[in-house]
């Protein structure tokens, strides 16, 4: 069955992304496509509504992104937001100018409710407004909706023709009613009845695998993190015991991670899979002993870890598919053209090219990261998986500065578990972006009993983030950090002193390495 869709036509608004996850919250499945799609494609895809987002430019300005007039005629209903709502006007002839006062931020905006883009909104509401240009004058056939102090036309509306605009952003949380407002336009404006579930969606993609697949062998390469879990746990209740998942333990990763993923994944778990867990840890202290610069390390993982995993799949010998665990916002950055958000380096994960496979199996292509969740948690894989934060590929190693040891290792994973069991008891672990204890390579003087020690301290983190570029250090509750501090300085033998990271991303990074 294919699902009623939305397209959100990029014109370089940040908010795209946010637009299409606002409207899948509606239930209705949204595609996020650059505005350089053609008339053809759209009509192919036959939407239920077109989305035209904002944008930094003017409609006026030279090499201005814009549409051809055509798209008003195919009887599908529009909504333009910011730059969206005054390239509808000027490309329907009305104008946009330069508003006398720009308005940026909280705005209060008197709606008119008749309007059914507005249908059970407040008259006076809150929106999120950011512009400098504004609509002057509408195009003829259009009626104004809304109104701010100093904006005329916050929206306007072609009810007849189903053409909608808004001045303000409806998706960003800011605007109190935006949720209610992009609601009635795909439910009311586009008729959309909301089929787009993840019980449906888990269901039609195991299908369609079990289909794709036949008896041709699976390999799957198994972090433990979440896409790769839920991954997994597709193609394993797709074609079971045809997948094989290759999960590398490289010895640097959290207290207790490997035997959790093995508890699920392996022989003993609920699922019926081949299950290949490669003790390679011994490997990777080796290559790691004595060296100390964080590119470095971070090559030396990547490769053995490439290495590992190619090992293993000469044994198992051709196999027909291979599994990633690529997820939508990765689909659009790369459609969209722009730099990919992901490092380089953050590619250790990644697989080598000549692992003898014929095709690739992305069963989350279509996901963004809450819809993935939602998904492991349809399959059964227990929350505290699906729940878990991102952890970079080389692992602790980047969490220890300087010469990664055994030692080391064993002193950090024994802090970052106490600190992650107390913000968890707190029930703060679900508001926090991600948290995790770093070992610096700082010793310093105490005393514990009478002796003086000289130790280490370790590193408390915990930032807030919606998409890991930019972060803001979290206000972590005093009596958290109290527990904590005291239980790591009294249970990790080697540690003596705890400190807590109050900087944000810029300037610092996320990681310490
Ligand atoms: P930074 O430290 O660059 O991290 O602010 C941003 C996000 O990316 C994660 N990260 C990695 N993930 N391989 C990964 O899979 C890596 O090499 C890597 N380095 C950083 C980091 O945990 C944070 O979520």
């Amino acid at each position: 069955m294919k699902n009623e869709m939305i397209i959100v036509l990029d014109f370089g608004g940040q908010y795209n992304q946010l637009i299409a996850r606002r409207v899948r919250e509606c239930n209705v499945y949204c595609e996020v496509h650059p505005y350089t799609m053609t008339i053809e494609k759209i009509k192919e895809l036959n939407p239920k509504g077109i989305i035209f987002t904002g944008g930094p430019n003017s409609v006026y300005g030279d090499d201005a992104p814009s549409y051809s007039t055509e798209i008003f005629e195919l009887g599908i209903p529009v909504l333009g937001i910011c730059y969206g709502s005054q390239l509808i006007a000027h490309l329907l002839g009305g104008k946009v100018e330069t508003a006398p006062v720009s308005e940026y931020g909280h705005t209060e905006v008197q709606v008119d409710n008749q309007s059914i883009l507005f249908d059970n909104v407040t008259a006076n509401t809150v929106c999120w407004m950011s512009h400098t240009d504004y609509i002057a004058q509408m195009p003829e056939g259009f009626n104004m909706t809304a109104h701010t102090a100093v904006c005329p036309v916050a929206a306007m509306e072609n009810a007849e023709r189903k053409i909608y605009a808004t001045q303000f952003h409806p998706e960003v949380m800011h605007t109190k009613e935006g949720m209610r407002m992009l609601s009635n336009f795909v439910y009311k404006v586009c008729g959309c009845s909301g089929d787009w579930k993840m019980d449906a969606f888990v269901e039609t993609t195991i299908a369609q695998i079990r289909e794709k697949v036949g008896d041709g062998k699976v390999l799957c390469a198994l972090s433990g993190g979440v896409d790769s879990s839920v991954a997994a746990v597709i193609l394993a209740k797709a074609v079971g015991k045809q997948l094989t998942c290759v999960f590398v333990d490289h010895g640097l990763l959290r207290k207790n991670e490997g035997d959790e993923v093995e508890a699920v994944f392996g022989p003993d778990g609920p699922y019926d899979l081949n299950f290949i867990r490669v003790n390679a840890q011994q490997r990777f202290y080796d290559k790691l002993a004595g060296v100390t610069e964080p590119e470095t390390k971070r090559k030396i993982i990547g490769e053995e870890f490439i290495r590992v995993f190619e090992e293993e799949a000469k044994k198992i010998g051709a196999v027909d598919f291979l599994v990633q665990g690529t997820i939508y916002p990765d689909v659009i950055e790369s459609g969209l053209g722009k730099s990919a958000v992901i490092k380089s380096h953050h590619n250790v994960g990644g697989l080598p090219d000549y692992v003898d496979f014929k095709e690739i199996i992305e069963p989350l292509r279509l996901l963004f990261k809450d819809e993935v969740r939602k998904a492991g948690l349809e399959l059964g894989i227990p929350e505290y998986l699906v729940y878990r934060q991102p952890f970079p590929g080389p692992g602790l190693a980047i969490r220890i500065i300087g010469e990664v040891t055994e030692e080391k290792i064993k002193i950090l994973q024994d802090a970052d578990a106490i600190y992650r069991e107390e913000v968890d008891k707190a029930g703060l672990s679900r508001g926090i972006g991600q948290y995790f204890a770093a070992l610096t390579n700082m010793r310093s003087v105490g005393v514990m009993g009478d002796f003086r020690t000289y130790d280490y301290a370790v590193a408390l983190r915990a930032v807030e983030t919606s998409d890991f570029m930019t972060a803001d250090s979290f206000e972590m509750p005093w009596e958290v950090l109290k527990k904590v501090t005291n239980r790591i300085v009294n249970e990790v033998k080697g540690v003596n002193r705890v400190l807590y990271d109050c900087t944000g991303k810029p300037p610092a990074t996320i990681e310490f390495e």
